[in-house]
């Protein structure tokens, strides 16, 4: 398998941020990225309503820029929900889908996921494809059961060639905000299973981006991005903060010398 994939750190805001912060947030990341140029690309999933700001501040960047979650629907009457070419007016690239807050506490369904993940595809985004078991799940070893499922949901939904577009973050629900990272070695058993399983699915598997997320911070960074099937990292809490999301990017640069 090529360890030459490039990188790719992603920073998902969640609901945090306000018009002030961002921008010295955003700007502080704009300029840290452009110094690492070769082999990582950086991205930040911010909430809806600054995704004007992040296109203002980031458009001639390295940075990509996204959303946190997007409709299954083209368009009509879904009070709330928004549209992927709503996002592509601001220039995003990337809308997560399935991450496991939404799972848990929008009661968003595999089938529905994979919807969105076909939708973000047919409106020319990258999904990022979250997948991840609880820790209940992990003890019960059901932790390949769980998320196989997760991907083959979404994998159903595509053809060959949009399987080989999307980003699959595998995000271990027990790891979530809870300072507990999965182990290197964890980590990397379930990317080489998620690998194989598209695998089955498009030729091109071994182009997939495959994201580890949960609790990354930079003093672990290395050692995950290190690992042979993991291309890099979706950051909750330290994305918030230039300073560590820019020490992970550089961690992502590190293990590529
Ligand atoms: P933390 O990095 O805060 O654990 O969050 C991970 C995550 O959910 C990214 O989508």
């Amino acid at each position: 398998m090529s360890r030459q994939r490039a990188k790719l750190v992603v920073g998902n805001w969640k609901m945090h941020g306000r018009m002030q912060e961002n921008a010295v947030l955003l700007t502080e990341v704009a300029s840290g990225a452009s110094a690492l140029r070769n082999g990582v690309d950086v991205g930040v999933c911010v909430p809806y309503p600054y995704l004007a700001q992040a296109q203002a501040l980031l458009e001639g960047s390295v940075v990509r820029w996204g959303v946190q979650d997007v409709s299954a629907h083209a368009q009509g009457a879904f009070t709330g929900e928004v549209a992927a070419e709503m996002t592509l007016d601001f220039g995003a690239t990337y809308a997560i889908v399935g991450h496991s807050e939404r799972r848990a506490y929008h009661h968003e369904t595999p089938e529905l996921v994979g919807a969105k993940a076909r939708r973000a595809l047919e409106a020319g985004l990258t999904p990022i494809v979250c997948v991840g078991e609880t820790l209940d799940e992990r003890e019960r070893e059901a932790t390949e059961q769980v998320i196989g499922a997760q991907l083959d949901a979404v994998l159903l939904m595509l053809n060959e060639e949009q399987a080989a577009r999307i980003v699959v973050a595998y995000e271990p629900v027990w790891a979530i905000g809870t300072g507990k990272s999965a182990t290197a070695d964890q980590a990397q058993r379930v990317h080489a299973f998620l690998r194989k399983k598209l695998a089955e699915k498009c030729a091109a598997a071994a182009e997939v981006p495959l994201l580890y997320g949960g609790s990354v911070k930079p003093e672990n960074a290395q050692e995950l991005f290190g690992q042979q099937d993991i291309d890099g990292g979706l950051i909750g809490g330290a994305s918030l903060k230039s300073k560590d999301f820019l020490a992970i990017c550089q961690a992502a640069r590190t293990v590529l010398q």
